[in-house]
């Protein structure tokens, strides 16, 4: 099971955290992988000073802008569902 989730505190909510939240689930549901990811909003996970929302993907946090919220799950979350999958 891949572990996604997406921070949710003031900070990353102002850089556009809710605009990648719907498209992680909207992709998600597109490509049918709620037995495989582990969705989750997470609050603060201090990475508030870094510039873009704070995400988790199987434990490895990064920031990414709230427009390239599809690029990442392209090129970052399909990746590791493909890998958990062995
Ligand atoms: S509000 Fe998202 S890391 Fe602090």
């Amino acid at each position: 099971m891949t572990e996604l989730s997406v921070c949710i505190g003031s900070a990353c909510h102002l850089k556009g955290a809710y605009n990648v939240i719907s498209t992680f689930q909207h992709l998600i549901e597109e490509k049918g992988l709620h037995d495989q990811i582990a969705f989750a909003a997470k609050f603060c996970t201090k990475q508030c000073h870094k510039p873009g929302v704070a995400v988790s993907l199987d434990g490895v946090k990064s920031v990414i802008a709230a427009e390239e919220a599809r690029k990442f799950f392209h090129e970052q979350v399909l990746p590791a569902v493909e890998q958990a999958k062995g």
